[in-house]
């Protein structure tokens, strides 16, 4: 760090898992611990972060550095956005998830409710710290959380990465340290892309959320974890492409496949109606339905209007089918 934040003064934040492992690197700078959990991210935390920052005589010249997954570089991009109109900001993402997404690309949130990030803006850190020794202590459930991310990038650009995860498994990676590296330098690459190219999501960036529109309403009403959601976001998203974008059905299977040998959820019992009631609110709604990012070919995405009563069906036959 003290390569590239030049003197700065520096507040870290983090949350208590992380504090708990790593207490000792963060030497006698000022340290907000949050709890750990989703619930985190609230606007109660924020003005919570706000107070400390005061106490803390945190000005314009300090620099706020989140260290976590996440939720504290989503915490930290909207804190640092907000605070005395804007500070400067940079990551040490600590979770596999953060590494290959949440750290990338500026957007930031807290949720209100049942509803994700409803309140956010995007603001681009100064810096991104990669580092692998701190996988070392990611629970398991952590590594298919990231992966749940990983098969995204396969499923919307790259052909090679998912046949790549096909061919292996979870327990492949977490004994492969340079196999991973590889992987995780190459879903960087494709998101610095695509957010170079469309910062604001008004094209290419749309493609990233495939699988969040249905995995976002059901993340917090199931209390799911970002990637357990997102995962049974993309198998039903890879039903509507089925539908109405011409998805061959095998893609279905293999991807269902390719889920579970990275231990992530393919089924769940959820309930439609509640479902379809916080996707009535999803921020990519359009008169009467949604811009859903739908899959015409493994490697290749696209968007197209499904109307909420398309989607509804959608929703009812995934439970039907015994899906669960
Ligand atoms: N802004 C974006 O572009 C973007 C993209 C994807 C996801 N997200 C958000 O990110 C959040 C999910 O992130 P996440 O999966 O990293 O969750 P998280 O931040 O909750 O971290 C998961 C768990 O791992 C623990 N942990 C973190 N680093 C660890 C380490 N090195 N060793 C041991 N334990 C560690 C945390 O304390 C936590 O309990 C969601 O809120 C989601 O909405 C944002």
């Amino acid at each position: 760090l003290a390569g590239v934040v030049q003197g700065k003064r520096l507040v870290f934040l983090t949350d208590t898992n992380v504090f708990g492992i790593y207490k000792t690197l963060f030497g006698n700078h000022a340290i907000i611990v949050v709890p750990a959990a989703e619930e985190s991210k609230s606007l109660a935390t924020i003005q919570h972060i706000t107070e400390q920052l005061i106490d803390l005589e945190a000005d314009r010249q300090t620099l706020l550095v989140g260290v976590g997954g996440g939720v504290i570089t989503d915490i930290t991009g909207l804190v640092a956005s907000m605070y005395m109109r804007g500070i400067s900001l940079g990551f040490v993402p600590t979770t596999l998830l953060g590494m290959v997404d949440a750290s990338i690309g500026g957007k930031n949130g807290v949720n209100v409710g049942l509803y994700k990030n409803m309140l956010g803006t995007i603001r681009q850190p100064q810096f991104i710290l990669f580092d692998k020794e701190f996988l070392g202590t990611l629970p398991q459930v952590e590594w298919s959380n990231g992966f749940a991310e990983i098969i995204k990038y396969g499923c919307v650009f790259d052909t090679f990465l998912f046949e790549e995860l096909m061919d292996h498994d979870l327990q492949y990676y977490m004994d492969n340290i340079e196999a991973l590296q590889s992987l995780i330098h190459r879903c960087v690459e494709w998101k610095n892309k695509v957010v170079m190219e469309d910062e604001t999501e008004r094209g290419q960036r749309k493609l990233l959320n495939f699988g969040h529109t249905v995995g976002h309403a059901i993340e917090n009403r199931y209390g799911l974890p970002h990637g357990f959601a997102i995962s049974i976001g993309m198998l039903i998203a890879a039903r509507i492409s089925e539908a109405y974008a011409g998805l061959n059905t095998e893609v279905q299977h293999l991807l269902r496949r390719t889920l579970q040998q990275y231990q992530l959820p393919t089924d769940l019992a959820y309930e439609p109606e509640g479902v379809m009631s916080i996707l009535s609110l999803d921020k990519k709604r359009v008169n009467g339905g949604i811009d859903f990012v739908v899959l015409e070919q493994i490697g290749k995405a696209a968007i197209r209007k499904i109307s909420f009563d398309q989607l509804s069906v959608a929703l009812l036959n995934h439970t039907d089918a015994g899906d669960h």
